[in-house]
């Protein structure tokens, strides 16, 4: 088969596309024929060796995709050849191949059917990034519950892959919406998307400007994939109580930071980890997801997708901040 193999930790400029022999599924596992992959941020840190993970090389990265089933490993499956399945949240790409090849094995606990009236494009990069925002906004009860409906969400890099899920996954949870992004574009297309308050979050009075439109009320929750000079005013913005997911890091580390700034709100901050979905725990939520997307009329958004051959223009994309998924035809 054909992948993209990577053979150090030197960045995704360096993957090699090569030819190797097809994987066999063993047992609990299924052999599919990847249709559409996409890309994360996290294969470009795993690149360049900046992730937990230190798989052997070559590696061949890849979290999320669409495929056919073209053979069924030993013991009971809950898809048969021929059908058409997406990858939930495990260890593919991580530390064994993931779905920037033709084929990829996969455990049978972690593919799950198309859902109903969605596209292969849809349903490619969603299940990553939905279960990360899941996590974010449901970490903070136990067991985790979504947040009291009424609250405000402030969603930072809200045109990326975890933004845009948070965005659409808080609207279904009654929540004020207020997403950052700093393209005029791509606050317009949140807009559409169900955001209630869009800013820029290089304005330099963003935290007026933020407390303005969402008063008498202040922020009760963050998801906040930015980080970096980002989350003083992010905090600022918080009521008595308030708490921060942090996923990301997009925007580097944080350059100033007084601790004074939690305690007097008790303000919490928690991470989010999308690696510790169980197999179970993982097809719990995913079905939440569909359903509560479902619920508001709206599917994940696609931002654009490259042939097989140039997935590294794709993470070119990727790079640039993207609104919405970056996807790789991997077969027609
Ligand atoms: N903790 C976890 O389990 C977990 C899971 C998934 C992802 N992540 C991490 O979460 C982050 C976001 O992932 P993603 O898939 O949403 O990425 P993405 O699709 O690349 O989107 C990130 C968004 O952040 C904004 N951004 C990028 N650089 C920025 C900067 N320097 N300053 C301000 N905004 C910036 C961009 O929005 P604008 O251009 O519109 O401003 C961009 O669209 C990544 O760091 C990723 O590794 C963590």
């Amino acid at each position: 088969m054909r992948a993209w193999f990577m053979d150090s930790t030197e960045g995704v400029g360096t993957l090699r596309f090569g030819e190797v022999a097809g994987p066999q599924p063993g047992s609990g596992q299924v052999l599919l024929r990847v249709r559409v992959a996409a890309l994360n941020p996290a294969d470009a840190f795993l690149a360049q060796g900046l992730y937990p993970a230190h798989p052997p090389l070559p590696h061949i990265l890849g979290r999320d995709g669409v495929g056919d089933v073209v053979a069924v490993g030993p013991g009971p499956s809950p898809v048969g050849v021929g059908e058409t399945v997406g990858i939930l949240r495990c260890d593919v790409g991580v530390g064994v191949w993931g779905t920037l090849a033709e084929k990829v094995v996969v455990p049978m606990d972690s593919v799950t059917r198309v859902p109903r009236g969605w596209s292969l494009e849809e349903m490619a990069g969603a299940p990553l990034v939905f279960l990360t925002a899941w996590q974010a906004l449901t970490q903070w009860s136990d067991p985790p519950a979504p947040p009291p409906a009424g609250g405000v969400l402030l969603v930072t890099g809200a045109s990326g892959g975890v933004g845009v899920a948070s965005v659409q996954l808080g609207k279904s949870m009654g929540l004020t919406v207020v997403a950052l992004s700093r393209s005029e574009e791509k606050r317009a297309k949140l807009k559409t998307l169900g955001a209630d308050v869009v800013c820029d979050p290089l304005e330099r009075n963003l935290v007026n400007a933020v407390k303005a439109a969402i008063s008498p009320k202040r922020v009760d929750l963050v998801v906040d994939s930015v980080g970096g000079a980002l989350l003083t005013p992010v905090i600022a913005l918080l009521g008595y109580g308030g708490r921060i997911s942090v996923v990301g890091r997009s925007g580097g580390t944080v350059p100033e930071f007084n601790t004074a700034s939690l305690f007097f709100r008790r303000i919490r901050m928690g991470g989010v980890s999308v690696g510790d979905y169980s197999a179970q725990a993982a097809q719990e939520a995913w079905q939440e997801i569909v359903d509560r997307l479902d619920a508001i009329g709206q599917r994940p958004q696609v931002d654009s997708i490259v042939p097989f051959e140039g997935v590294r223009r794709g993470f070119m994309r990727l790079g640039e901040g993207p609104m919405g998924k970056v996807l790789v035809r991997v077969a027609g």
